[in-house]
Formats: C-alpha cells, sequence, structure tokens
C-alpha cells in the first residue's frame, strides 16, 4: 500500500501535486481529482484574482524549470468554492488550499474567511513565494513567521501548514524550528524552489525569463539534494506531531523513495508534474511499488524517516 496520514486524515497514495503546476483553475483541479494522486493542492490564492508577471515568465530546463509566475491566481474565492463544493462530492476525501497573501493582513483576512466557511481540509500556508517584485520570502524572516503563526493561531482552529523555502544553513533549521514547535501545525512542506536563481543563454547572451531581470525559481531535479537536506533536517528537529510534506527534484519512484527515507509522510510534485500531467502518479506509484516489493516492505511507514547515518 501507499497509503499514508497526517493530522488523523488518511491518503490512498502518499503523491500529490505541488501548488502552482497545473492547478490553476477548475479544469485542472478536475483532472487531479480523476487521477491517482493522494489529494490535490490548489494554486496559492490571494484575496483577489491577479494576472500575475508578464511572460515569458517559465522556461524548461534539462530536467527542471525557472519561474517566476507572480502569483497568477483565480482569487480566494474560486478556490474556497471548489474545495467546498469537492468537500460536498467526496466527505472522506482531505484535499489542501493553498494561501500566499502579499501581506500579513491578507494572510489572516483570507484565513478568517477560511475559519468561518465549511472547509475542513488542510490549509497550506505559503510563507515562500519568491518572485513578487518587493515582497520579500517570510520563510526567511523568522520574527515575521512568529508574527504570522502567533497572529492565525489566535483565532484559526482548523489544520494548517506551512510551505517554507529551502534553508541552506543548520543553524537555520535550529531556528525555524524551534518558532513551528511552537504552535499547533499539522505539516510542514518543505521545499518550494530555490528562490532567485538565473539562467543565462550564452547563445542569445540573454536572460530566459522576462520579471525581475532573469531571476526565478528553480524546480526539478538540481533542487533534490536541497530538499532531501530540508526534509531530513526538519523531520530531526520537529515534534512529531507535525507531519513533513516533502517537496522537490522527484522525478520516479526512487526519488519519492529518498523523500520518505528522509521523513516525508507525503510527497508533492512539481516540475514533473507539468512535463507529464496526471499519467505522472501511475507511473511513480507503479515504480514505487516496485522498489518496496524488492526490498520486501509493504507500506510506507516500515521505512519513514530510516535514512541510515555513518
Ligand atoms: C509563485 C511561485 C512560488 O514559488 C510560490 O510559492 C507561489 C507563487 C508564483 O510565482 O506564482
Amino acid at each position: 500500500s501507499l497509503a499514508t496520514s497526517i493530522g488523523g486524515r488518511t491518503f490512498g497514495n502518499c503523491m500529490m501535486n505541488a501548488a502552482g503546476i497545473r492547478c490553476q483553475n477548475k479544469k485542472d483541479l478536475d483532472a487531479l481529482v480523476a487521477s491517482s494522486a493522494g489529494a490535490y493542492v490548489t494554486k496559492s490564492a490571494t484575496p483577489q484574482k491577479r494576472a500575475g508577471n508578464p511572460s515569458p515568465r517559465m522556461h524548461t530546463l534539462n530536467k527542471g524549470s525557472i519561474n517566476s509566475m507572480g502569483l497568477p491566481n483565480n482569487g480566494l474565492d474560486y478556490y474556497l468554492d471548489y474545495v467546498i463544493d469537492d468537500q460536498h462530492k467526496r466527505p472522506k476525501a482531505t484535499n489542501f488550499l493553498s494561501v500566499a497573501g502579499t501581506s500579513l493582513a491578507d494572510n489572516l483576512a483570507m484565513l478568517h474567511q477560511i475559519q468561518e466557511s465549511e472547509f475542513n481540509g488542510f490549509v497550506e500556508l505559503n510563507l515562500s513565494c519568491p518572485n513578487v517584485p518587493g515582497k520579500p520570502q517570510v520563510g526567511y524572516d523568522f520574527d515575521r513567521v512568529n508574527d504570522v503563526l502567533d497572529q492565525v493561531f489566535q483565532f484559526y482552529t482548523k489544520p494548517l501548514g506551512v510551505k517554507l523555502p529551502p534553508y541552506f544553513d543548520l543553524v537555520h533549521f535550529d531556528q525555524i524550528a524551534a518558532i513551528l514547535n511552537q504552535y499547533p501545525l499539522t505539516f510542514v512542506n518543505t521545499i518550494n524552489s530555490i528562490g532567485n536563481a538565473l539562467v543565462v543563454d550564452p547563445r542569445s547572451e540573454q536572460v530566459v525569463i522576462r520579471p525581475k531581470g532573469g531571476f526565478g525559481g528553480i524546480g526539478g531535479a538540481s533542487v533534490k539534494p536541497t530538499a532531501l537536506a530540508n526534509v531530513r533536517g526538519l523531520a530531526l528537529r520537529l515534534k512529531p506531531a507535525i507531519a513533513i510534506v516533502g517537496t522537490g527534484g522527484i522525478l520516479n519512484g526512487v526519488d519519492v523513495f529518498e523523500h520518505i527515507l528522509c521523513g516525508a509522510s507525503m510527497v508533492q510534485i512539481g516540475t514533473q508534474f507539468g512535463y507529464e500531467g496526471t499519467k505522472l502518479f501511475d507511473r511513480l506509484s507503479q515504480e514505487l511499488k516496485d522498489i518496496m516489493n524488492q526490498k520486501g516492505y509493504t507500506n510506507i511507514e516500515q521505512f519513514r524517516g530510516k535514512l541510515k547515518t555513518f
């Protein structure tokens, strides 16, 4: 079985999409509902519809991607309507509603609206969007992370997780975990893209995306070691009640296996899902099953978090 559970909710498959990729409109979300993914997450919402940054704003790399989308989305009401409607149709399913306010006030306003709604799934509070000009990633400012969570948990009582940017220093793992452990979080999702990287086309002597002078977030194969470090680094430091959602660099079943070994209870796939569409989940499921069969594992708890060190 590839089943998993987070915060007392069970999922028939431990794989799902990552926010932002093929989840912006109802047609995309319907395709995810019909797929073998264990859940879906919606495109990060802001209070109002946004057009996002000017194009070209996403570029394919060898086994990866760079993007600076700038939060194009249909606004919170659109996604909240979708997840509530889906909840009526499939009351046993849990799904993820992503919100990414560009200010503390916007995040609080959206979470108040969700708190007052019928929605009973997971909210993924995105503290790591690197692509809105002039708006730094909250996840890199530990005082602001503490402040937003302190204010959110004054009123928010439904299951909540945070989407974090990648960290690159073990002291930063210690510091962010100490803050997160103070709150009744259901999960932490790590990592968002490696933000503000620069891809250069030597032939044209030009950058490859228009926004922010070419700077954008990297996803795909090259981020896997950073993602695994963040999954493992947080799994070793967070209290057991906070589950880890592992995201970054998953192209095949081995990558899923590695994320779970590092401590992920659920994994999300962004860049590669963009390239393959929903059939990705069938392929990855078969590949993970094959690895588990070879090793004699019958469920993911038998190896989750059990990475060996010297
Ligand atoms: C966008 C990119 C992100 O990495 C994110 O977490 C949210 C939004 C974007 O550019 O749309």
